[in-house]
């Protein structure tokens, strides 16, 4: 069914598969879009500078033009050509988490085309810490806008097949790396503010947040009214074909569902039916890895119902929680 989906959709490019950086990173230069592996989720790049690439972006994942994306930087340098000014929060942001699977928002640099930021005044800077992607960057030379490589409402995808699957024939190219090591996507910060508040929830926690800034909060969606300071909370991601539900642990499924029902979780045994696809992480860092591959596998098996157990609010736990919530309501297409 997944499958059949995917090449429907296909525009019918020739997509270029490739495991080097440099050839990737050529065709980015020359107006491409091409996806990238990065230590959260792939991404889908263009030149950030180049509206026109940029808008192909959100014509391959059919994303609604009111949701920003992040500019991915490949060291420093670069910031002062997208960020118009850098507060002392960011400042400090910076020096503690780059790189890495961090998401801060600046003041937008008028050099940065309004599609990028969706008409924002801020930009969303990311310096990715993952080997390949830096060297992918490196080479591209200009900041690169990207979202993740996952067609608008679809779960990330954490592996360069992935990514295949979401974009064969939609894009220039897919630079092929391993697995995703974290598998959700950054935390997104807003540091024109201070204390900086979480717009999204993600691999660097509020936990480690707060050892800065002790009264930091979380910003609920709903708390703006008119345009969101995220526009990309307002929708539904993360979504797999199946159904999507949360459970405290293993427990008794309808009968009815248990052929076509998968399970993942950190506790495995007492299912008094064992559902088709069932899935123990060791922990929840190894859960986050496993969350979005897991959707895939169960939409080519066929699975109907997806049931998550729900873990503790704490830590990586937090954005953990966050994507699966996403998955379970039907609302609009997103990210
Ligand atoms: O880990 C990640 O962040 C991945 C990798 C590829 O870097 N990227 C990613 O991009 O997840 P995307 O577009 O799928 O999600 C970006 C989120 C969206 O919720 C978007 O609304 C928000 O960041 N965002 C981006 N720029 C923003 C801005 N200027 N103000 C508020 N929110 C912004
Ligand atoms: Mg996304």
């Amino acid at each position: 069914m997944f499958q059949w989906q995917v090449r429907a959709t296909s525009t019918g490019m020739n997509t270029r598969i490739t495991r080097s950086p440099r050839t990737a990173a050529a065709i980015l230069r020359k107006g491409g879009v091409v996806a990238f592996p990065t230590e959260t989720v792939y991404g889908l790049g263009a030149d950030a500078f180049n509206a026109q690439a940029v808008q192909a972006i959100f014509h391959a994942k059919e994303r609604p033009a009111d949701n920003p994306l992040i500019v991915h930087i490949a060291d420093l340098s670069q910031l002062e050509r997208v960020a118009l000014s850098v507060s002392r929060t960011a400042l400090r942001a910076m020096d503690q988490f780059f790189p890495g699977p961090l998401t801060i928002l600046f003041p937008r640099h008028p050099d940065v085309p309004r599609l990028v930021t969706a008409g924002l005044d801020t930009v969303g800077v990311r310096f990715p810490s993952h080997t390949v992607a830096q060297v992918f960057l490196r080479e591209c030379a200009v900041p690169v806008a990207a979202p993740s490589a996952n067609r608008s409402g679809r779960p990330s995808p954490t592996t360069w097949q992935a990514a295949v699957e979401e974009l064969d024939g939609r894009v220039d190219a897919i630079l092929k790396g391993g697995a995703s090591p974290i598998g959700l996507e950054s935390t997104v910060l807003d540091c024109t503010q201070s204390p900086p508040v979480i717009l999204r929830e993600g691999a660097i926690s509020l936990e480690q947040l707060r050892a800065f800034w002790p009264t930091m909060r979380t910003a609920p969606p709903t708390e703006h009214p008119g345009p969101a300071r995220s526009p990309g909370l307002r929708y539904r991601h993360y979504a797999p074909a199946a159904r999507v539900c949360v459970i405290p642990g293993p427990a008794a499924l309808p009968p009815e569902q248990a052929s076509r029902a998968a399970y993942i979780g950190l506790d495995a045994s007492g299912f008094p039916t064992k559902p088709k696809r069932l899935r123990r992480c060791r922990d929840v860092t190894e859960y986050a890895r496993a969350l979005f591959r897991f959707f895939r596998q169960c939409e080519k098996q066929g699975i109907t119902h997806i049931y998550c157990q729900r873990v503790p609010q704490h830590g990586l736990g937090r954005a953990l929680m966050d994507r699966i919530e996403r998955a379970t309501t039907p609302i609009m297409r997103g990210n």
